[in-house]
């Protein structure tokens, strides 16, 4: 055994000898050791008050509060699950801070078998004690140094080593490989560390050693170490416990219950950090005057008063200052010193475990003392042993009472009458001293009796655990990896943008000189808006969103209106015969009518069909080609006024009088139009995408005349179709246009609209399995159902409030079998996905605006967008996306984005009574 040790650690030093006259040993010497001993008792009410106070300040810490500053941090750990065993692979870790001076490095193989270990290459350096007190960047680049020195050794091959970094002190983690050190503990005092990275630290210094390529992937306190490392057994191990130098605990905690994350499902390892509980003073009643001393000429007065009580670092310490105390009493060693009994650091922990060590016997206790330089009486080795003892007990008492404390924490969060679980023990008082864990486990028995706890030794000193961690934290990176690869191409810059502004406009002009274009710009015969004095009942017809709705409109004085009535368009019926929609359609209105009290009336109809229609006037409107879930046949290239008449002919109904045929951005448009004269363009975001907007007429090549406006319904959503966005598509937009009834048709539409975004996220997530980032690799039929993952989906799991509690519970419904790293990647694809498509549609919008304001030949241009669409609507960031993007690329535009509240029916029967009005002028 080593026993040289930190001498230099405590900085006092006495003058050792003996009394002038060499005394005999004072008759009442027992009596003094006894009176000595009795300070280190610890009552059980004791300990239960300590129990309760440690979890009282583990409870105020975990909710967040800030003053006054709870005992103890509670610190959460990134690592998130126990291991499953199934981990493998070769990695480097290295242990700095656990045991005194020592550094390791460990090279540990996990064969991913359960039971089948092999026994890991390890080495230990000595730190020297200037390097432990000297500049940080010394210290970390002795541990390169060491680390290089360790690697030449071992001809393993270091190219892309995954290192792991076991790292006992207290830190703020933000991630599996960011750790910021609060402050040192234990022996270490370096400077320019505290407040810093300790892994940006490590690497730094690894690249100027230039040895070799590691990575460093996790950082983890001891403790985190003990309990990822323990064999699996009957209880689950959620407790790791280190009595080392110092000591600490960590478990795992229910993450709701952890204020400073968000996060509500699940657990998270959180390190205690119990070594400071006291600094507050609440350990008043059980310090002893040596506690005391040994604070005030220990590095850290002040801190640590619990460690210090506990830790390896300080029991050897403890008894010196004992043993001092009774020998210059006269009570021991006939009243003489020496060097070492008064020098700080003179007696170790390896004094302390072997002399308390009754089946060593007092023959190896006089050795010991003489190696100290002591002359030991014929009483003296039982005394001694007595101070080791109670030194000891008193230890392994506290210890049991932190412990039990974290017992009642988790029988309390698990709200379980029976605990089982098994608490990981690593560190060398644990493991070498004789008596410790005993005390240990007797004490928690009587403190918490209804837990049913088993102690379980760590594995290879932690190593194993920090290589499990390091494992997790390496497949973690590469899954980030491949995640931010499948999802750069959903990135868009500003100048990809500008571009499809650019080309936007260019297919705009094209399409409305007529030329060959991807932007049909087809004319809609509406000139005006409402001008306030239209009066009258309407119906409206609402077909092609999300729902078919009937509508009476009353247009009054006082305003419009509504009464309406939504009724389903099955798919069967959408994607039938003609014949069957229009007949469906016309058995709607008759049921509305009737409901109404409206049958035998022809009231004046406008309908809205929201699908590219070109129009030869107001009433008449030939259907080009279905778009969004429509298939009915023998409809496209017919007028849908006729057909409507035709099925109302078949239906043997009245005739209607249909005034206008309106695309639903133009209902949209007019019925913003009606409350703010400024709304110039109607948008939609909704199962479809299109925009429609106010072009001057001398622009429009296929309509007679010059003067004035006409509303455009621009059919966006075909934007692109003749190849232009191919060089921003992906594969995964490739395989949902290929999937739908419309391959290469409506391009921009498939990367914007309602009725593909959740498909398209359900292809990267088909795609994110396979490469095993996603549901461990294991693919469910259910995410290969198609449209299982709505487009609503998108807009839950994105909203701020519900955070990752919501992705899973969703996720979970669909049967998808996940983690909580898959919920944050599943988030980030809803997130990638859904601000592509808010700033293409910005972008089109952008290119609208400007071509407003260059018509009109203006500086800067003040209008209203009217907008609908669930999408648009419901989704938390989509709107506020599309109008950011609309500033940065239509900077002279000042865009006002009006949502529509009564959806475009009310703009069909405006645009109907506008016509009326028109009529009725033209015959008066
Ligand atoms: C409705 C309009 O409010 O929004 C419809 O009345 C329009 O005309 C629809 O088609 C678009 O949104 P979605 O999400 O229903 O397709
Ligand atoms: C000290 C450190 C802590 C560590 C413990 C055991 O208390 O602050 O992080 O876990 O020692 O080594
Ligand atoms: C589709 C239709 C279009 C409609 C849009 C929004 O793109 O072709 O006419 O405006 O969906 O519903």
């Amino acid at each position: 055994m080593d026993f040289t040790g930190p001498v230099e650690l405590w900085q006092k030093e006495g003058a050792p000898g003996c009394p002038q006259k060499g005394l005999p040993c004072s008759p009442d010497s027992s009596e003094l050791v006894q009176e000595c001993l009795n300070q280190f008792k610890v009552t059980t009410t004791q300990l239960r008050q300590i129990q309760a106070s440690l979890l009282r300040s583990m409870e105020q810490a975990l909710t967040g509060q800030a003053s006054p500053a709870p005992a103890v941090r509670m610190l959460p750990t990134y690592v998130g699950s126990t291991p499953h065993g199934t981990e493998q692979g070769d990695f480097v870790v290295l242990e700095l801070g656990a045991t005194g001076a020592s550094l390791r490095v460990l090279w540990v193989t996990l064969t991913g078998v359960e039971g089948h270990r092999i026994e890991p290459r390890s080495r230990e350096f000595l730190i020297p004690q200037e390097v432990m007190l000297g500049p940080g960047q010394q210290l970390f680049d002795f541990v390169a140094r060491c680390l290089s020195e360790f690697l030449d050794a071992y001809p393993l091959g270091s190219q892309g080593l995954k290192l792991g970094f076991n790292f006992g002190f207290p830190c703020y983690q933000t991630g599996l490989d960011k750790s910021t050190l609060i402050s040192w503990t234990k022996g270490f005092r370096c400077s320019g560390v505290e407040g810093q990275d300790v892994v940006q630290l490590l690497r730094d210094a690894i690249e100027r050693q230039g040895a070799c390529s590691i990575d460093v992937v996790a950082v983890v306190n001891d403790t985190v170490g003990t309990m990822m490392g323990c064999e699996l057994g009957p209880a689950p191990c959620e407790v790791g416990l280190v009595v080392d130098t110092g000591t600490n605990a960590c478990y795992m905690e229910e993450a709701r219950h952890v204020a400073v994350l968000d996060e509500d499902r699940g657990r998270v390892c959180v390190s205690i950090e119990w070594g400071s509980f006291g600094d507050d003073g609440a350990l008043g009643s059980v310090l002893t005057a040596f506690d005391r001393i040994l604070d005030q000429e220990s590095l850290n007065p002040g801190a640590q008063r619990f460690e210090k009580m506990i830790g390896g670092l300080y029991l050897g310490e403890l008894v010196r200052q004992v043993l001092a105390h009774l020998a210059q009493r006269g009570a021991l060693f006939g009243g003489c010193t020496s060097r070492a009994l008064l020098s700080p650091g003179g007696i170790l922990l390896e004094h302390v475990a072997e002399m308390e060590d009754a089946s060593a016997g007092t023959a190896r206790v006089h050795a010991i003392l003489r190696d100290l330089g002591l002359s030991p009486g014929a009483s003296d080795a039982e005394l001694v042993q007595q101070v080791c003892t109670a030194v000891c007990t008193r230890a392994a008492r506290l210890c049991a009472a932190a412990l039990a404390a974290v017992l009642a924490r988790l029988q309390h969060s698990r709200e379980q009458q029976m605990l089982h679980v098994a608490v990981a023990t690593g560190g060398r008082v644990c493991e070498h001293h004789p008596r410790f864990l005993g005390v240990l486990q007797e004490t928690v028995k009587l403190l918490a009796p209804e837990c049913d706890v088993s102690f379980i030794p760590s594995v290879d000193g932690g190593g194993r655990g920090v290589a499990m961690v390091t494992a997790v934290a390496a497949r973690l990176a590469a899954h980030r990896r491949l995640l931010e690869e499948t999802l750069a191409p959903f990135r868009l810059n500003r100048e990809q943008l500008a571009a499809v502004q650019a080309q936007m406009r260019e297919a705009m002009a094209k399409g409305l000189q007529g030329e060959a274009s991807s932007l049909r710009m087809l004319p809609t015969y509406v000139r005006a808006t409402p001008d306030g004095s239209e009066r009258g009942h309407f119906l409206a017809l609402d077909l092609g969103g999300t729902n078919f709705r009937v509508l009476l409109v009353h247009v009054a004085a006082g305003g419009v209106q509504i009464t309406n009535q939504v009724y389903s368009i099955p798919e069967s019926v959408a994607q039938g015969s003609g014949q069957q929609l229009f007949d469906h359609i016309v058995d709607c209105i008759l049921d509305f009518q009737q409901k109404q009290g409206l049958s035998g009336q022809s009231l004046p109809l406008g309908f809205t069909f929201s699908f590219p229609c070109r129009q030869l006037g107001l009433d008449q409107g030939i259907l080009l080609n279905w778009t969004k879930g429509f298939k009915a046949s023998d409809c496209e290239g017919q007028d849908v006024v006729c057909l409507l008449r035709e099925a109302l002919e078949r239906k043997q109904a009245m005739e209607l009088n249909v005034v206008a045929i309106v695309n639903d951005t133009v209902g949209t448009m007019m019925s913003c139009g009606y409350d703010d004269p400024r709304c110039e363009i109607g948008l939609i975001v909704g199962t479809g995408t299109n925009a429609c907007y106010m072009e001057e007429l001398r622009n429009v090549a296929g309509v007679a005349g010059d003067l004035g406006r006409m509303c455009i319904n621009m059919e966006w959503g075909a934007f692109g179709d003749d190849g232009s966005l191919d060089t921003l598509s992906t594969c995964f937009d490739a395989r949902v246009d290929q999937a739908s009834i419309n391959p290469g048709k409506q391009r921009f539409e498939k990367m914007i609209s309602g009725m593909y975004l959740g498909e398209i996220v359900r292809h990267i997530l088909l795609h994110l399995t396979s490469l095993g980032v996603l549901f461990r690799g294991q693919q469910t039929p259910s995410l290969q159902t198609r449209d299982i993952f709505k487009t609503k989906f998108l807009s839950e799991i994105e909203s701020d409030t519900l955070a990752l509690r919501q992705v899973r519970a969703i996720l979970e419904d669909l049967g998808l079998p996940l983690t909580s790293d898959d919920a944050l990647m599943v988030l980030e694809v809803c997130q990638a996905v859904s601000q592509r498509a808010a700033q293409l549609c910005g972008a089109g919008v952008a290119a609208v605006v400007e071509k407003i304001r260059e018509n009109r030949g203006l500086e800067e241009l003040s209008v209203s967008v009217g907008v609908d669409g669930t999408l648009y609507k419901l989704h938390p960031h989509f709107s506020r996306l599309v109008a950011a993007t609309v500033q940065e690329l239509a900077p002279r535009c000042a865009v006002t984005f009006l949502q529509s509240e009564d959806g475009s029916g009310k703009g069909a029967a405006l645009v109907t009574a506008v016509a009326c009005r028109l009529a009725k002028q033209a015959r008066v």
